[in-house]
This record gives C-alpha cells, structure tokens and sequence, in this order.
C-alpha cells in the first residue's frame, strides 16, 4: 500500500549512525524529515548528505529533525561520513539509517523496481508532530534535490497548520499568504479583522499571520 498523505507513518527500529532507534519514539512530538539515499559512495548522495549537514541550524530552528536512509552497512556509513567530510567541508551531523535488509525503504516504498530492484529512490517524507504523513517527494537517483525548497514546503506546512491559509505559488516566508475556501467571509473577518484583497471570492489574500 501506497503512503498517502495524512496517513500514520509506518514505525521500525533500526540501527542508525547516532544509536538504535524506534522511529516514532525518535520523532517525540517533533516534526521530522526522513529522506533516502540509493547507496552509499554515490557523487549525488554525498553531496546532498553534505548540503543538508550545512543546512541543519535551518531545520532546527524549525524543531525539524532529520534522518537520512540508504540501504549499506553502518560500517560503511562511517567510512562515507569520512568522504562527505572532506569533499564536502561537512561532517554529517543527523542519523543515517542503515538499511542493509531494505526493511525501512520497502515499508516506505522507497524501491521503485522499474527504476533499480536495488536502490531507493530519492524519497522526502515531512512528518508532522501527529506522525503523519505532511508531504512526500520523489525524485530519480539521478537527481539530486533541492533542500532549501524543502525548507520552504516546511515554512508552509507549519504556517498552514497554524492559521486558516494556504500558500500560493512560489511562496516565500514573510509574502502574502491565501485565506482557504472553506472559511466563509463572515468567519475570516474574525481571523483578518484588518480585512483582505479580494481578486476574486475564490481568492482572498492577506499578509502572513504573525506567531
Ligand atoms: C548518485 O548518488 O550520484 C547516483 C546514484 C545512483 C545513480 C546515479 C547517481
């Protein structure tokens, strides 16, 4: 069964880099990003393992936690560590699964075997404090993602679960956000009193919420 949105993730224990852990306790009320590698030693990998190391005071000073996956040993994630480090000018500073048995990747449907019967594919999960399932991603091995974009679905995700918005294309933290359709125009002049720019009754728009 396909993962869906707003779907309870699927818990496992596993070994990582930084200790065993059982995934929902690792989460505690946190929100989390599990992302997959298809293999250790791969040049995309190690540069995304690198870029996301840089961008950790980004996701915790979202209360992010993040996890990276890839299907080898913990020894041999140790020895890849190395490299990052000093291609990278990063040491990784977040757990790696090691999913050497392929359970994690199969649980999550990370094996897409009309791309590889061996390698994940590049999969994000945003996980909400509630363990469920806020966003997923899938990108080819190929490809290699952008992590501020999944930043700033991060920024949309808790501002959205907070205030009756949505965000419109291209969003950026601080611009204007939507005020969502099922919220009548008597309830949102209770949330907006400073009132909003009406383009159309479908689409109202106001400054970002503030807190
Ligand atoms: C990489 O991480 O560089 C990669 C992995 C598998 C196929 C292609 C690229």
């Amino acid at each position: 069964m396909t993962l869906q949105l707003g779907d309870v993730v699927p818990d496992f224990t596993a070994e990582t880099t930084k200790g065993a852990i059982s995934f929902h306790d690792w989460i505690e009320g946190s929100w989390a990003v599990l992302f997959s590698h298809p293999k250790n030693f791969t040049p995309v990998c190690t540069t995304e393992l690198g870029d996301v190391a840089r961008l950790k005071p980004e996701f915790d000073r979202r209360s992010v936690k993040v996890i990276g996956l890839s299907v080898d040993e913990l020894a041999a994630h140790g020895d890849w560590e190395n490299d990052i480090e000093e291609t990278q000018g990063q040491r990784v500073n977040f757990p790696l699964i090691a999913d050497s048995d392929r359970k994690v990747a199969s649980l999550y449907g990370m094996i897409h075997p009309n791309a590889s019967d061996t390698m994940t594919v590049r999969s994000v999960f945003v996980i909400g404090p509630d363990k469920k399932l806020k966003l997923s991603l899938t990108y080819p091995a190929s490809t290699g993602r952008n992590f501020d974009e999944i930043l700033r679905t991060i920024d949309s995700l808790q501002l959205t679960a907070k205030h009756s918005v949505a965000t419109p294309s291209n969003w950026q933290q601080g611009g204007d956000v939507i005020i969502v359709p099922s919220l009548s125009n008597e309830a949102a002049r209770e949330k907006f009193p400073a009132g909003w720019k009406e383009l159309k009754p479908y689409l109202r728009v106001v400054p970002q919420p503030k807190g």
